[in-house]
C-alpha cells in the first residue's frame, strides 16, 4: 500500500517535532509493506506574517486531492505577542492592531479550526496514556489509558453569538450576551459512532499485544453530557448517542452514560476507570486538556482529527516559545500522533510497532528530554524509538 504524507510543521516546536514524526514514519518495517511519500505544506502564523493568510488555499487543496493522512505540529497565536510589536501587524493590513490583550492580531485565525471545517474533520480524538518512568513520577496512583472522543463541528463552538442592550436596565447600559449551542443527531450519531469503533479496535489491539484487560475496562464506552439541565440539546445528544452505540456490532461494549460535572470529579479521583468518552464539543475541549494533565507532560500526549476524508494526527501541544530553537522538544507526541493517524488509517499493526517502541523508550527513561527529567535532545529520542521499532 502507497500512502502520501502532507507535513504541516506550522510555528516554533512544530518544525522540530513534525521532522521527527517524518522519520518515524520512513523508519517502519518494511515487513509491514507500506511505502510512503511526503509532501511539505505551509500554515500557521509564521505564514500568515509571510504570506497573509494562515492556511493557504494551496495547503487545504493539497490536503484533499493528494494526500491520505497529514502531520499538524503547531500554531502559535498572536496574544503572545505585545501589542506594539511590529510584526503584530499584516503589512497589506491597514487596520490597527487590536488593543485588548486577548485579541488577536487583525486578519489572523487560527488555521486548525478552518482545516477541521474545510476537510471535514469531525472527531478530534486523543489517547492519554501512563507509561511509568523512572526519571518522571506520573501524576495519577494508577497508570491510565484512556481516549477522549469529541465532537468538533457544533455546539458552542458554531459561534454564533450576540450582545444587546438588557431591556430591564432604563439607563440602556448593561448588556446580554448569548450563544448557540447547537446539537444534531446527525452530528451526535457519527461522534458517538466513532467512539464505539474506538473501543472495539482498542479492546482488539490491547487483546493482540497481550496486555492484562481489567474486565471493566475492556471495550466501554462512556457518554458525556448534561441532559439533567439542557434536556433538549443534550438530550438529543445523549439519546442520539445511546441509539448508535446500540448497533449490534457494539454489543460486546459496555455503554454507560455521566453527567460532565461528576465525571470530572471521577476524572480526578479514579481516571483508571474509563476506558473511551465521547462528549459534544464544549465539555470534551475541556475534559481533554484535563485528561492531558492526568499523564504529566503535553510532550507525550496526542490527538487525532478525523471525519470523512483524511486523518491529521497533531500533537496536543503549542509551539513551546519558551524552549524554541533549543533542540530539546520532547517528539513523542508528534510520533504517537502518526501511531493514532495510522490506526485511523486502517493500519493498526503500524501503529503498535511505534507505540511499543515508545513506551520502552519512556520505561528506560535513558534518553529522554528535559521535561521527563532526562537531558536528551528531539533528534536523541526519535533515534532511540527508531532503533527500537
Ligand atoms: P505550549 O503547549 O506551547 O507550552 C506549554 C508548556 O509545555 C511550555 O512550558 C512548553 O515548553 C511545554 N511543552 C509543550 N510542548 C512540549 C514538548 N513537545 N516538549 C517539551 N515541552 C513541551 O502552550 P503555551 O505556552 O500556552 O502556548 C504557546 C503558543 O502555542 C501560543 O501561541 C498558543 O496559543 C499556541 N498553542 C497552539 C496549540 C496548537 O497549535 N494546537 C495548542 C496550544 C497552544
Ligand atoms: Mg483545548
Amino acid at each position: 500500500r502507497s500512502l502520501r504524507i502532507g507535513l504541516i510543521p506550522g510555528d516554533g516546536i512544530g518544525r522540530e517535532v513534525i521532522p521527527a514524526g517524518k522519520k518515524i514514519i520512513e523508519s517502519l518495517p518494511s515487513s509491514l509493506g507500506l511505502s510512503f511519500s511526503f509532501v511539505d505544506l505551509d500554515a500557521g502564523f509564521d505564514c500568515f506574517k509571510r504570506t497573509g493568510a494562515a492556511l493557504p488555499d494551496k495547503t487545504v487543496e493539497t490536503l484533499k486531492k493528494e494526500c491520505d493522512g497529514a502531520l499538524f505540529g503547531a500554531v502559535r497565536y498572536a496574544p503572545h505577542l505585545p501589542s506594539n510589536d511590529p510584526s503584530n501587524h499584516h503589512p497589506t493590513n491597514t487596520n490597527p492592531p487590536q488593543s485588548s490583550p486577548s485579541t488577536k492580531v487583525a486578519g489572523y485565525s487560527s488555521p486548525i479550526v478552518a482545516m477541521r471545517k474545510s476537510l471535514s474533520l469531525y472527531a478530534n480524538v486523543r489517547p492519554c496514556k501512563t507509561v511509568l518512568s523512572p526519571t518522571f513520577p506520573s501524576p495519577t496512583k494508577t497508570p491510565i489509558d484512556l481516549v477522549i472522543v469529541r465532537e468538533n463541528t457544533e455546539d458552542l463552538y458554531v459561534k454564533e453569538e450576540k450582545t444587546y442592550p438588557d431591556p430591564s436596565d432604563p439607563t440602556g447600559k448593561a448588556q446580554i450576551a448569548e450563544a448557540i449551542k447547537r446539537i444534531s443527531s446527525k452530528a451526535s450519531w457519527r461522534i458517538a459512532d466513532i467512539a464505539g469503533q474506538i473501543a472495539l479496535r482498542r479492546d482488539k489491539m490491547r487483546k493482540a499485544s497481550g496486555a492484562e484487560v481489567s474486565h471493566t475496562k475492556s471495550g466501554m464506552v462512556t457518554i458525556t453530557h448534561k441532559s439533567n439541565v439542557l434536556s433538549q440539546t443534550d438530550g438529543l445528544f445523549r439519546s442520539t448517542a445511546r441509539e448508535a452505540l446500540s448497533q449490534p456490532h457494539f454489543n460486546a461494549l459496555k455503554i454507560e452514560e455521566q453527567i460532565v460535572d461528576s465525571m470530572v470529579y471521577k476524572l480526578f479521583l479514579q481516571p483508571e476507570y474509563y476506558d473511551v468518552i465521547v462528549a459534544p464539543n464544549l465539555y470534551g475541549d475541556l475534559l481533554s486538556d484535563g485528561s492531558a494533565a492526568l499523564v504529566g507532560s503535553l510532550g507525550l500526549v496526542p490527538s487525532a482529527n478525523v471525519g470523512e476524508g483524511i486523518i491529521i494526527g497533531e500533537p496536543c501541544h503549542g509551539s513551546a516559545p519558551d524552549i524554541e530553537g533549543k533542540g530539546i522538544a520532547n517528539p513523542i507526541a508528534t510520533i504517537r500522533s502518526v501511531g493514532v493517524m495510522l490506526e485511523f488509517m486502517d493500519l493498526p499493526e503500524a501503529a503498535e510497532v511505534i507505540y511499543k517502541a515508545v513506551d520502552a523508550n519512556i520505561a528506560e527513561g535513558r534518553l529522554v528530554t528535559p521535561d521527563l527529567g532526562g537531558r536528551a535532545t528531539t533528534e536523541e529520542v526519535t533515534n532511540d524509538i527508531i532503533r527500537r521499532m
